[in-house]
């Protein structure tokens, strides 16, 4: 009896191990708050277009939150390793034609996540970053360049 104790307790432990790797692995992280009060308010409106885009600040605010809350699922310097998807093809002009079009699908995606059937692909953002916070990040992204 005892030996059964002692091997169901180390299946367990092993499962739980495996459990948290994967957590870990899969990024299920408290995603981290941003502070953007020293950049421009944007208020409760959702905006079009990126407001922030070329402005230093913002693009150092969002380096910082993208390496807190993205890059451990879509790469360090916004270079996919190539299971999610390469985030400097929003920047690329051929793939969504247009700034507002990537800037409206951008905002789609980090508001709503990539949620299927009950599996998190990708976890919303909305209620956890701000307004701000989330086109910080876009402005960051944007000076990343195209990938090859
Ligand atoms: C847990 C992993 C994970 C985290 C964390 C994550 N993403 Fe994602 N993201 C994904 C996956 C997976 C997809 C692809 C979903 C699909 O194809 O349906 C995706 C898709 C996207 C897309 C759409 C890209 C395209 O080409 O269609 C954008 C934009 C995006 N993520 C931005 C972000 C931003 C910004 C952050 C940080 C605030 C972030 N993601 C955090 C996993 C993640």
């Amino acid at each position: 009896m005892k030996m059964y104790l002692t091997i169901l307790r180390s299946a367990m432990l092993a499962v739980l191990t495996l459990v948290t790797a994967n957590a870990m692995a899969h990024g299920d992280v408290t995603p981290q708050a941003v502070d953007t009060s020293e950049l421009p308010q944007l208020g409760d409106e959702w905006l079009k277009t990126n407001p922030y885009t070329g402005n230093e600040l913002a693009i150092k605010i969002g380096d910082s939150a993208y390496n807190q809350n993205c890059a451990r699922c879509h790469g360090l310097e916004v270079i996919s390793g190539g299971i999610t998807p390469d985030l400097r093809k929003l920047n690329d002009e051929f793939e969504f034609f247009s700034q507002e079009e990537a800037d409206g699908w951008f905002m789609t995606r980090i508001r709503n996540g990539a949620v299927v059937d009950g599996r998190v692909y990708m976890p919303p953002f909305e209620g956890i970053l701000s307004q701000e916070a989330m086109w910080a990040i876009k402005a960051y992204i944007e000076t990343r360049g195209v990938p090859e």
